[in-house]
Order: structure tokens, then C-alpha cells, then sequence
């Protein structure tokens, strides 16, 4: 079809909405490291890195070449009737990097959403314990059995499970019964345990080490390391779901090392496959085999998505990401944190390495500055950055940009930003222009 309609008129015509979380209309042709390059050629600095996705960029030399290899003689396309190399090097790497303890295994998937849905199913099966807990605001994915046990407001009407209590995250810039440090919290768990949703009832803990859609809260120190105590003491399994932030973004290899705790079973997606859909679950054996053919799709194991996996993991230690990450980071909270007192509407900067959030707010009574942040976004968009907002209230910019982001991108990122909220501020956004763009 040839047609003078540009890209994003002509995605407008055929591609279903079901499926988008649109905020300005960026049509993409390609891109370029820490750059994505629109239909008119113009380059984007992308600061969201694809949600974290695009973990070394896009286009980057290790990838490709793992790709090209694997394809070059394709080891079949799935792990279900047989099983392939680059497969097994990925969970054998996988045990090594993350840690834990006994018989482990890992399984494959294609998402973070089928992964949380496949360790929600196999800890009720294997424990025989029907109960769940999870944080409001989490979100753990988009598939039904995913979205049962998540928390989002974006998500609100959807079914959950019946077994599912919900439960605030600690979140020290808004705290749970005026306790930044999560204790009130912790008491409040503790009850509900002996109470309303008995301890011996609950198969799993579903956690985010920073909450990261519902606002990218990052939780008190020490508060998950008592809470996964907590959770020892009634043998209810802690689930960390590290999609997002995990995988070096944190600074760490993996977020959970921040808080010096380990988690019973470990869910990696995004970031994994650099761009390419994979994701993975490790876990105790007696969880992971608790059966055969309880959850399997077709292309899990897809020996293409596992050798990109492999060439992330590879990039990350040759290239040294993680200390990247926690410097470029640092780097970036410090200079949001030195320029907040000069723009009152940035209520609070948190974060860990390159999983960074920048909560706008109206006034001292913290009222979220919602329409203004749709505003930043898409005014950023038009000065040459991509950046996506989070949180319940949507109202907090989100930074996962590649972990290979430069000194140079960070600073040419931060002024983009810091112009995008003053003109956001002085009125240079309309509200037609954002109309369409509902965000969530
Ligand atoms: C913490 C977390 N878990 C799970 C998911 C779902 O991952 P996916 O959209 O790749 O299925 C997301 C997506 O935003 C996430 O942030």
C-alpha cells in the first residue's frame, strides 16, 4: 500500500488499540544505541529504553551477532519436545548469577507476564496452600493469571484471584500509618497473617523490589529482609519479581542484593532478551518440577531469544554495566535531587542505578501533578526524548534507559527533562495536543 499517510495515521487504521499505552505518536524506522530514529528521521534520545527492554540499546554488535548465529543452523524453535544449546547455557547461567540455595531450576517464557502467571499457578500447585499475597499497585503482568494477582490501578475491573490479598508497598515519600520505615506495615502483615489470611494458607509473597509501574517506589532499607523473615517463619515462598529492575539496571545484578535478602524464587523478563521476548523464572526444584506440561507455549525456549539472552549477560559483564549503571545513575538521582529545590513541582527523585522515577507533584500537600506530567512526557517527545509515566496516579516520570547510557546522554537527558517541565509549567503544552494520548 503505497499512501501519503504517515506511520502512526497508518497505525491509527490498522493496529488494534487492545494493545496500546500510547503517550505522543512516535513511529519508530529504527534505531541506534541509546537512540531510536522516527519517520522523519529524527533521533529520540530513549530514556525508557522499550520499559527497560532494550537493555544494551538497540542494534548492539553482541546481540546481533548471537542472533545471526543461532540462525545461522536453528536448533529447532522450542524447548517442549526437545531441547537445545543456547536453551541450557541460559538456565545453567541463570543458576549461576542468581543466588539460591538446594536443587534449583529454571523455566523459560516469553514475558514477564506468563512468568509470574506459570509461578502463580506452580506454587498453589505444588504447596497445596491456595492463598496469595501481593503489594497494591504491583503490576506483574498482562495476561489473566498475571493480572490476578497484581494490584494496579491500571488494571482495576479485571478479576482476581479469589485467594489474593493485597497489601500497601512501603513507601517512604507517602508512608503506611505515617512510618516511612515500614514497621506499621510490617505489624499490619503480621496481623493479617494470624488473622483474616492465615500464614499456613499462603502459598506465596509476590514481591517488587522497587515497585516500578505503581511509581517506582523504592522501600526502606531493611524493610524486605524483614519481610522476607516474615514470610520464613509461616514457610510462605517470597516471589521477587525483578522484570523491570533487575539484571544489572539496579546497579546491582540483582535488585534483591540491595536488601541483602534471598528470595525463594526469582522472575526475570524485559531486560533479559536486550530487545528479543524472553523471560525466565529459578526456583526450587520440588516448585519447578512440580509436574509436566503445566505450563508451556509453543516457543518457549526458542533457541534465537535464548542466545540473545545469553549475549546480554555476556555484554553486562564484558562491558561492565553494572558498575555503569550504579554510576550513571547516582549520577542522574544526584543531579535531579540538586536541581528540586529550585522546581517545587518534583516532590521527590528515588531510585536505584538506571531505574530512576521523578514524582511531580502540585503542592506541599503532595496533590500528584497528573495532567502536567502527561504534558512533560509528550513535550519531551517533541524536544527528542522518550520517557513514559507510572505510578497509581500517574504522575511520575519513569527512567530505564539502556544500561549503556553515557555521561554525555545523561546530562543532554536531564536538560531535555528539566526544560520539558518548565514548559510544560508555562503552558506550551495544549490540551488537544495530549487529548488523544491518554496514557494510563
Ligand atoms: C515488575 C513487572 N513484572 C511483570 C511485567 C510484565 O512483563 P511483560 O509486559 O513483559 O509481560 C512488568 C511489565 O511492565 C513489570 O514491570
Amino acid at each position: 500500500m503505497t499512501s501519503d499517510a504517515t506511520l502512526y495515521d497508518r497505525d491509527r487504521k490498522s493496529v488494534s488499540a487492545l494493545q496500546k499505552l500510547r503517550f505522543f505518536p512516535l513511529a519508530l524506522r529504527g534505531g541506534d544505541g541509546r537512540y531510536v530514529i522516527d519517520d522523519s528521521d529524527r533521533r529520540l534520545l530513549d530514556l525508557s529504553g522499550a520499559w527497560g527492554a532494550a537493555s544494551l540499546g538497540y542494534g548492539h554488535p553482541a546481540i546481533r551477532q548471537s542472533v545471526d548465529s543461532a540462525l545461522q543452523s536453528q536448533a529447532g524453535a522450542s524447548i517442549l519436545s526437545s531441547t537445545n544449546a543456547p536453551a541450557v547455557m541460559l538456565a545453567e547461567r541463570l543458576l549461576q548469577i542468581v543466588p539460591g540455595s538446594g536443587e534449583r531450576r529454571v523455566w523459560l517464557g516469553h514475558s514477564g507476564s506468563d512468568a509470574n502467571e506459570t509461578v502463580a499457578r506452580a506454587v498453589v500447585a505444588a504447596t497445596g496452600r491456595n492463598r496469595i499475597l501481593a503489594f497494591t499497585g504491583a503490576y506483574h503482568g498482562g495476561t489473566q493469571g498475571s493480572m490476578a494477582i497484581s494490584g494496579h490501578s491500571a488494571q482495576e475491573g479485571v478479576a482476581k484471584s479469589g485467594g489474593l490479598t493485597l497489601v500497601p508497598y512501603p513507601n517512604p515519600y507517602r508512608p503506611y500509618e505515617g512510618d516511612p520505615n515500614g514497621n506499621a506495615l510490617l505489624v499490619h502483615i503480621e496481623t493479617l497473617l494470624e488473622t483474616s489470611c492465615p500464614g499456613e494458607e499462603v502459598a506465596a509473597f509476590f514481591i517488587e523490589p522497587i515497585q516500578a509501574d505503581g511509581g517506582l517506589i523504592v522501600p526502606p532499607a531493611g524493610f524486605l529482609r524483614k519481610l522476607a523473615k516474615l514470610c520464613a517463619r509461616y514457610e510462605i515462598l517470597t516471589v521477587c519479581d525483578e522484570v523491570k529492575v533487575g539484571l544489572a539496571r539496579p546497579g546491582k545484578m540483582n535488585c534483591f542484593e540491595w536488601e541483602d535478602f534471598t528470595p525463594d524464587i526469582v522472575v526475570l523478563g524485559k531486560g533479559l532478551g536486550g530487545g528479543l521476548p524472553i523471560s525466565a523464572v529459578i526456583g526450587p526444584a520440588e516448585i519447578m518440577n512440580v509436574t509436566v506440561s503445566f505450563s508451556m507455549q509453543t516457543l518457549h525456549g526458542n533457541p534465537v531469544c535464548a542466545s540473545a539472552a545469553l549475549a546480554v549477560l555476556d555484554t553486562i559483564q564484558r562491558e561492565n554495566l553494572i558498575t555503569q549503571a550504579a554510576e550513571t545513575g547516582d549520577y542522574l538521582i544526584k543531579t535531579f535531587k540538586s536541581v528540586q529545590s529550585g522546581q517545587p513541582v518534583i516532590g521527590d527523585v528515588r531510585g536505584r542505578g538506571l531505574a530512576i522515577g521523578i514524582e511531580l507533584v502540585l503542592n506541599d500537600a503532595k496533590t500528584p501533578a497528573t495532567d502536567l506530567t502527561r504534558k512533560v512526557v509528550y513535550r519531551a517527545w517533541e524536544l527528542g526524548a522518550v520517557f513514559y509515566y507510572v505510578g497509581m496516579q500517574s504522575n511520575v516520570l519513569e527512567l530505564t534507559p539502556p544500561l549503556t547510557l553515557t555521561r554525555e546522554e545523561a546530562d543532554k537527558g536531564t536538560e531535555i527533562i528539566l526544560r520539558s517541565i518548565e514548559d510544560a509549567i508555562a503552558g506550551n503544552v495544549s490540551d488537544e495536543a495530549v487529548a488523544e494520548f491518554t496514557g494510563w
